[in-house]
């Protein structure tokens, strides 16, 4: 079973290309916490970095999972360039719960983060040509069981950053904002994020505070209107995995 987190799609996107070359089965990690997963023999977590780390919701998710002990455990990661503390923060939380992780890999796709500092992550797609060769040496070093985490160290910059202090002030550089007068109350906001953060209120999207960065809402919104980084959103640099929809990315449940 493989376990995914995404908010513009390229964790999704990859955690299904996995599924398909292992014969497993996807499930989003919200479903994954309630779901009986003892008869597992694979266990496999797909997320992005987020700030040096792995997202904070993956990281409360991955505490709440009930997950079986003698599994085959991997993780992927996604990022736009370096995976810092996401497989280190996350490897702990399963050493905590008595699970060895076997495997951990990474693959380099388009950063969605590019929008909030006025770039345009649609420009990255040069990376995906090696990305298809990436999934398929992954396939195969799982299948093959092997014992293998290609990079999995302490970066001491990634914990100094997602400390309380310090990304209280960091996190507000990609905490997205919806813009009321763009905003026409069509609520597609609300059904891609994943945290159920966002409701409709007079017909104008509102936020509340469990936001884990993710802007499923800034590159899903047709009208632009939930911005970044107080840089106006315009839809070429709105981005998402080519092989998912909006569809794919409303929330469950
Ligand atoms: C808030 C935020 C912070 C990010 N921080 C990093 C980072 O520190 N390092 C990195 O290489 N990529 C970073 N990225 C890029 C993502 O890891 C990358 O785009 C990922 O594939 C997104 O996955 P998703 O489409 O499944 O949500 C960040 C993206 C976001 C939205």
């Amino acid at each position: 079973m493989i376990l995914y987190f995404s908010g513009s799609g390229n964790s999704l996107a990859i955690a299904r290309q996995l599924a398909d070359k292992l014969g497993e089965q996807v499930l989003s990690l919200y479903d994954a916490v309630d779901a009986d997963l003892q008869a597992e023999t694979r266990i496999g977590l797909v997320y992005p970095t987020y700030w040096l780390d792995a997202p904070v919701a993956v990281k409360q998710l991955v505490a709440q999972l009930v997950l079986p002990k003698n599994a085959y455990t991997f993780i992927v990661i996604t990022c736009g360039a370096q995976t810092n503390n996401a497989v280190w923060s996350v490897r702990k939380i399963l050493e905590q719960k008595d699970i060895q992780l076997d495997y951990c890999h990474k693959i380099r796709v388009p950063d969605s983060s590019a929008i909030a500092f006025g770039r345009n992550p649609n420009d990255q797609a040069w990376k995906f040509d090696k990305y298809a060769s990436r999934i398929d040496l992954i396939a195969k070093e799982i299948l093959e069981n092997r014992h293998r985490l290609h990079f999995s160290g302490f970066d001491p910059l990634g914990w100094i950053l997602n400390t309380k202090k310090v990304s209280q002030k960091v996190y507000r550089l990609t905490l997205p904002a919806v813009n009321p007068e763009k905003c026409i109350g069509c609520g597609v906001c609300a059904k891609v994020c994943p945290q159920a953060n966002i409701s409709l209120v007079n017909d104008k999207a509102v936020m509340d505070d469990r936001c884990t960065l993710c802007l499923a809402c800034v590159h899903f919104c047709a009208q632009q209107a939930v911005e970044v980084g107080g840089k106006t959103t315009i839809p070429e640099r709105q981005y998402h995995h080519p092989h998912v929809n909006l569809k794919d990315m409303v929330r469950r449940g």
